[in-house]
């Protein structure tokens, strides 16, 4: 059936960068023109968000920056987190706290390499409903034959230990890029979910090496890995949701012999994924996807107001104010309309 028109709910956009200073004023603006209503706020800023006073402050600056979106916070795992900045988080409804292991991704110089030392902080998430946000790679170490391309897949070790240690914790493995990673969380309990990205539907290794728009982390895999991605979105599965990692950087951080990873799909949101869905032939999923699965897997409310998709083709701009969108100046084959 040809499709040209999709009315849904602003979406749960459940993983996203947003920055600060100035990025962050550029960015923040642009969420509901994406078609997002609600987001899930990363805290890997300079200085980390570690405490619940820095997150509560962050989320104003956000608020009065674009008071028409709501702002989930996390805090960033470290050592010197404890059971009391938890049992505070939790009162002031953070909703997660985000784990990056050590050197993997943008600011994550002092992230995590042993999972065990926060066993006590894991057991009063689990206790509190707070949720642990993977970010699922290992450091890269030549001696363990591990590098980018099988970070994730030796992750997934620590994601079921972890499981098994907390069943009744909810763990989101964030930003998944492989098949194994697929079927691990297919396999394990429903407290265990992943978000999936717009771009890794997109993307093999083949399209960012050499292209630094493209570059993220974890880097996208190989064409069967993207297929067990579709597919799992093909299949209605509620375990996998939106979560972009739109990660924006200035262009010349990213046109850079040492390019920052980051793929900035904040403001077209909607429409790059409505593109993908509607090649995929799974359109009909796409509500689900953005809407339904991240939303009751958090335990949130439904978003009432709604957004209107239409096949009409759009330019993709080449920058917003010095970032380089996803597919910058490419042809997009559908708009929100007002
Ligand atoms: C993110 C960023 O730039 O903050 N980069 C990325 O490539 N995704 C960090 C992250 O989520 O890994
Ligand atoms: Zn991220």
């Amino acid at each position: 059936m040809f499709v040209e028109q999709i009315t849904l709910p602003l979406a749960d956009d459940l993983h996203v960068h947003l920055r600060q200073d100035h990025l962050m004023q550029t960015v923040v603006p642009l969420i509901d023109k994406g078609g997002a209503g609600r987001v899930l706020v990363m805290p890997n800023l300079k200085p980390h968000i570690k405490t619940t006073k820095q997150a509560l402050n962050y989320q104003q600056a956000l608020k009065a920056l674009n008071p028409r979106v709501e702002y989930l916070m996390t805090l960033y795992l470290n050592p010197e987190l404890t059971i009391e900045e938890i049992q505070k988080a939790a009162t002031a409804k953070i909703i997660g706290i985000k784990s990056y292991p050590r050197g993997v991704t943008t600011n994550s110089e002092d992230g995590i390499e042993n999972y065990e030392i926060y066993y006590a902080l894991f057991a009063e998430m689990e206790k509190l409903g707070l949720i642990l946000n993977l970010h699922g790679e290992v450091p890269s170490n030549a001696e363990k034959n591990i590098c980018i391309l099988n970070a994730e897949e030796n992750f997934l070790q620590h994601l079921e230990k972890i499981h098994k240690n907390f069943p009744k914790l909810k763990i989101v493995l964030e930003h998944i890029t492989t098949k194994a990673a697929v079927e691990k969380v297919e396999e394990l309990g429903l407290t265990v979910s992943a978000t999936i990205t717009p771009h890794h539907l997109d993307l093999t290794v083949d399209d960012w090496a050499g292209q630094n728009h493209n570059y993220c982390k974890p880097v996208a895999k190989y064409p069967s890995d993207r297929a067990a991605l579709r597919a799992v979105i093909k299949s209605g599965n509620p375990k996998f949701f939106l979560g972009s990692d739109s990660a924006p950087h200035l262009r010349s951080a990213k046109e850079n012999s040492c390019a920052c990873a980051g793929i900035f799909t904040t403001p077209l949101l909607l429409p790059y994924l409505a593109d993908t869905f509607e090649k995929l032939n799974c359109l009909n999923k796409l509500k689900d996807f953005c809407c339904t699965f991240g939303r009751e897997f958090y335990g949130l409310s439904a978003l009432e107001q709604t957004i209107t998709l239409k096949k009409i083709s759009q330019k993709i701009p080449a920058e917003y104010n010095h970032i380089v969108p996803y597919r910058a100046e490419d042809e997009l084959q559908w708009r929100i309309i007002d």
